[in-house]
């Protein structure tokens, strides 16, 4: 019988680190929703598909096959049965995916796929519109938010680690308030609450704390 955990909320509220992190603890399965929109942005990119051409861009989802894999415990994703694990994550489908990712038959093609690929099983995932969208009968709904400062503070001290400091608190918030207004304000799948989400604010709370939390929700509705 399928069980399904639903974590959305804004960029930078943790929901990736923390739905990782119950996945082990609850031994769900994931699914990351986001790979998926690379996976397509990959295929444009190397077919020369441009993406304002939508009819192109249905025409040629009809020739992507997207499959995921477990492999050492990490989630590989397949293209056309090429492992694209890495060739998703370059600078280039970094810069294109967002744009993808709001093309509507894009959106309805990885919504279906997202649904099959989850059928029967036991799953948390993690996104914008899992549980407003994707699984509108989610078992356990959670929406993770954090202020906008915090996320800014998260990200600034993420990037302090990866050795990147040319980037100031100032501008950092500066753009996550923009991501916000776009996120929430987009036309296609915008990022809101479900009316029967629980709402976690993350603000001054440790992963622990956050993970600990969620987990006895998920326990309470097993
Ligand atoms: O989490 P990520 O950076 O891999 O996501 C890639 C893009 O896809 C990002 O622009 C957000 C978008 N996305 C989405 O629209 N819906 C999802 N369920 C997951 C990701």
């Amino acid at each position: 019988m399928s069980f399904i955990v639903a974590i959305d909320g804004p960029a930078g509220s943790g929901k990736g680190t923390i739905t990782k992190l119950l996945a082990q603890k609850l031994n769900l399965l994931t699914m990351d929703t986001g790979a998926m929109y690379r996976c397509v942005t990959l295929y444009l990119l190397k077919n020369n598909i441009n993406i304002e051409e939508t009819e192109k861009v249905e025409l040629a989802l009809k020739d992507i096959n997207i499959d995921m894999k477990e492999i050492a415990g990490v989630q590989n994703f397949f293209l056309n049965n090429k492992n694209v694990s890495n060739d998703i994550r370059t600078k280039e489908v970094d810069s294109f995916v967002s744009q993808v990712s709001h093309i509507v038959c894009v959106r309805n093609a990885m919504v279906n796929l997202q649904r099959k690929l989850a059928e029967g099983k036991q799953m948390i995932m993690e996104g914008r519109d899992i549980g407003t969208n994707v699984f509108p009968n989610a078992d356990v709904k959670i929406y993770l938010d954090a202020s906008a400062e915090e996320r800014a503070k998260r990200r600034l001290k993420q990037n302090l680690e990866k050795g990147i400091d040319n980037i100031s608190y100032e501008k950092i918030l500066e753009n996550v308030k923009f991501r916000d207004n776009n996120d929430k304000t987009s036309n296609v799948a915008p990022l809101k609450k479900a009316e029967d989400a629980i709402l976690i604010d993350s603000t001054g709370m440790t992963i622990d704390e956050v993970v600990n939390k969620i987990e006895k929700i998920v326990i309470k509705n097993m």
